[in-house]
């Protein structure tokens, strides 16, 4: 039976927020949405560092915003938590979740005993000596890394029910929902983040391969203030008025260009190279679309050079794309300015339907 109503809970390194969906018979309703701000160095990348500030915030987000329920699913994406590729003798899938510790304790680079697994099948093969076999994607989170999460969610006094991959999060939110299981375009999903950015490529709603760098808007901010020699809110500031057009003609705005310039395009050959690996790896094929979200892609003239670099076409994703609107308290403005910083949550409440 699906749940009623979902939440889903993002904690970023500017900030945490939640979506709130109602899942009724003619559709899916946004039911509330809000974040608030975190102090810097409460998440460092993506791992809660100062859990107190975090459960601060948590609790003044809840008291801001009339969710109604304290069930939350909440996303996790860092250096902790890896996602591979994994061939597997078939076996039904519970046991076969139950034998992971030993199936692929030679595989991850973490100890199994420390570790949360879980596997997701894509498909199944028969491999060249006639064994029937899976191929999915395996992911292992390191347990200690999750338990803190958690635990500055209850501390807040909230009920985590579900932990999920962010990255996991993008990809139901954006997947075109008409073209589930319909092996149809492939395309790379993409949320740029202030220090982590989420890559999943995936071919109808099915995942093929998912990336977490951990890399950023605030990557670019960093490289501004440093070179410029100002502080970070005014190379904040300056970032967002000039994005990467570097066509200006007062000589310190050129300079400010050219390190934007230089941070943006070290970014971009991050994502490309990972967009790389996957279409070098074997059976893969080629990336037909980028989707960007989170607040990183609002970037001005990010898109424009990802695409440069990687030629494949880059359209915004729009989290409410397929949302009926309830009442939400926010303004027509407010809910275009918050969309590409809702896909996470909206994805992670979206995880509650089934
Ligand atoms: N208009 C804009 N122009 C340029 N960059 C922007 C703009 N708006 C937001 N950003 C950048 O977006 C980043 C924050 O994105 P987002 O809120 O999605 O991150 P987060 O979820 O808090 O962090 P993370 O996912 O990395 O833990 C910051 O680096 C910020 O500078
Ligand atoms: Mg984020």
């Amino acid at each position: 039976m699906a749940a009623r109503t979902a939440i889903g809970l993002d904690i970023g390194t500017s900030g945490v927020r939640a979506a709130e969906l109602a899942f009724g018979k003619s559709g899916i309703t946004l039911e509330k949405f809000g974040q608030v701000a975190l102090p810097e160095g409460a998440v460092r990348d993506g791992e809660v560092v100062q859990p107190g500030a975090v459960t601060e915030a948590i609790k003044q987000l809840w008291a801001h915003t009339k969710f109604s329920g304290k069930d939350v699913i909440v996303g996790v994406a860092n250096q902790k938590v890896i996602v591979r590729q994994v061939d597997l003798p078939w076996q039904p899938l519970d046991e076969l979740k139950e034998s992971l510790p030993f199936a692929v304790q030679d595989t991850i680079p973490m100890a199994v005993d420390q570790a949360l697994l879980d596997y997701y099948p894509l498909e199944e093969l028969t491999t060249e000596d006639g064994t029937r076999t899976y191929r999915g994607l395996l992911v292992a989170a390191q347990r200690d890394m999750v338990e803190a999460q958690l635990q500055a969610v209850t501390d807040a006094g909230l009920n985590p029910v579900m932990v999920d991959l962010t990255a996991f999060a993008v990809l139901r939110s954006l997947a075109d929902s008409d073209d589930l299981g319909m092996g149809s375009t492939m395309e790379a999903l993409i949320d740029v983040g202030a220090r982590v950015t989420n890559i999943v490529v995936h071919e109808g709603g099915v995942p093929r391969f998912v990336r977490i760098l951990l890399m950023g808007g605030a990557d670019i901010t960093d490289a501004l203030a440093e070179r410029t020699g100002s502080e970070q809110t005014e190379a904040e500031s300056l970032k967002h008025e000039m994005g990467m057009s570097s066509d200006h003609s007062d000589p310190k705005v050129q300079a400010a260009g050219r390190v934007m310039e230089a941070a943006g395009q070290a970014f971009i050959d991050q994502v490309r190279g990972s967009l790389d690996y996957y279409t070098a790896s074997p059976g893969a094929r080629p990336i037909e679309r980028i989707v960007v979200t989170g607040g990183g892609s609002r970037l001005a003239g990010l898109s424009e050079r990802l695409f440069n670099s990687t030629r494949v076409e880059v359209e915004r994703g729009a989290a409410f794309g397929e949302l009926e609107i309830g009442k939400t308290g926010l303004s027509p403005d407010q809910m275009e300015f918050v969309e590409p910083l809702a896909a996470v949550p909206v994805g992670l409440a979206l995880g509650g339907a089934s």
